[in-house]
């Protein structure tokens, strides 16, 4: 029994409803986009129909995993694509999967950027970025292996419209997929925070240099994608506070307001944030930043993500520092979350051993339900 047909809806803040641009959420808890490297040779799998549609309720929004926008995009075996026929066409019953039970679907389109080794690559050709400055190994969430990336190849200034152009086109797959919009990956040391952050851009073209300059590609994705599919179809997420892969910014609260107030522009339908405490991927951190100048500038919806608990998140619902909070790890381990915070259940346990594993079960869709008494 999925739970989905509880219906939700009372005092609880994460349980009020939601207007989303033209969706109406029945609740504010989200799903988190959740990398789970099991879409083998970069096609969705149907195993994948259960696990979404094991987190979907009616009027909830879930995201989905990041999606590579083209065959450069690749940095880790088997995550799902969104750039061929093939690939569209294999996310079309899982869209319809969500839909059937009354999710709201988005699809987060994503390039890798450095983050990637030549074994990933066309023509085993060096990964691309803003910059050719390679990262160093880094420890995966296991704890054991340890990821190898091939130093970058600087993109030339003449070859970036060509990578806005493939966001541009994998947002249109996505829509013809059937996905109700598309989450744009701004976030996480990934190719768009490459040229965001001072830390990784050191270009001295018209994409460097200045903020103005570093936030020139993310802004020209945006307007690319709101001009293919639409601003009340297109959101982005956002990490100025982290240093995922070697990103970090000196300046991380001027860059999360030109952002925003960059993004107004453009009337996107929201605006996706990592808490700042989330310095590193999954660890909470003491920290005196807040998400705080970026919600009351931004004019959209504003998602806040990042070690999100039922107390904190309901308290940032009720002190309006967020319009909805996406849960990553409490929704992989607990498919129906919703349920189990209208009813302070206790919830399951992740499993990190079991995140990233190919398995089409084990640790993916075999995370049990409440029983229903
Ligand atoms: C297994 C796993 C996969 C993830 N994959 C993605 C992803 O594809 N895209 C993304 O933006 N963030 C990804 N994240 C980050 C989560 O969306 C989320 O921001 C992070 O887990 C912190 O939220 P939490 O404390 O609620 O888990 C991933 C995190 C985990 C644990």
């Amino acid at each position: 029994m999925s739970g989905s047909e509880t219906p939700i809806g009372n005092s609880i803040p994460l349980l009020t409803p939601y207007k989303l641009g033209n969706f109406n959420l029945s609740h504010r808890i989200v799903l988190a986009p959740l990398t789970r490297q099991r879409s083998y040779n970069s096609i969705p799998q149907p195993h994948a129909i259960l696990y979404y549609s094991q987190r979907t309720t009616n009027g909830g929004l879930l995201i989905a995993e990041a999606s590579e926008i083209s065959d450069t995009a690749k940095g880790y075996q088997d995550m799902p694509g969104i750039y061929t026929k093939e690939q569209v066409e294999a996310w079309k019953p899982i869209v319809d999967a969500v839909h059937a039970k009354g999710g709201i679907f988005f699809c987060q389109i994503w390039h890798g950027g450095r983050v990637s080794n030549s074994v990933f690559q066309p023509n085993g050709q060096a990964p691309i970025s803003c910059t050719d400055k390679p990262l160093t190994p880094q420890i995966l969430t296991n704890g054991v292996d340890v990821a190898q990336y091939t130093p970058p190849r600087r993109l030339r200034t003449d070859e970036i419209p060509g990578i806005v152009n493939d966001f541009r086109l994998a947002a249109r797959n996505a829509i013809e997929a059937g996905f109700d919009g598309v989450e744009i990956h701004g976030a996480n040391g990934y190719i768009i925070d490459q040229f965001l952050k001072d830390q990784v851009n050191d270009r001295t073209d018209q994409y460097g240099g200045s903020l103005e300059n570093r936030c020139r590609f993310a802004l020209e994705i945006v307007e690319a994608v709101v001009n293919e599919i639409g601003a009340d179809k297109v959101g982005i997420r956002l990490s100025p506070f982290a240093d995922y892969m070697e990103s970090g910014d000196s300046n991380p609260n001027a860059l999360g307001l030109y952002l925003v107030q960059s993004l107004n522009k453009y009337g996107i339908l929201y605006c996706h944030v990592i808490e700042p405490r989330m310095k590193l991927q999954d660890e909470i951190a003491e920290c005196s930043d807040s998400l705080a100048p970026m919600r009351k500038a931004f004019k959209g919806t504003f998602i806040a993500a990042g070690g999100y608990t039922r107390e904190d998140g309901n308290k940032a619902i009720a002190e309006n520092r967020a319009d909805l909070i996406a849960y990553g790890r409490l929704f992989l381990a607990n498919p129906d979350l919703p349920r189990r915070f209208e009813l302070k259940a206790p919830l399951n346990k992740y499993n990190r051993e079991t995140f990233y594993i190919s398995d089409p079960v084990l640790g993916y869709t075999d995370y049990s339900f409440l029983e229903t008494a």
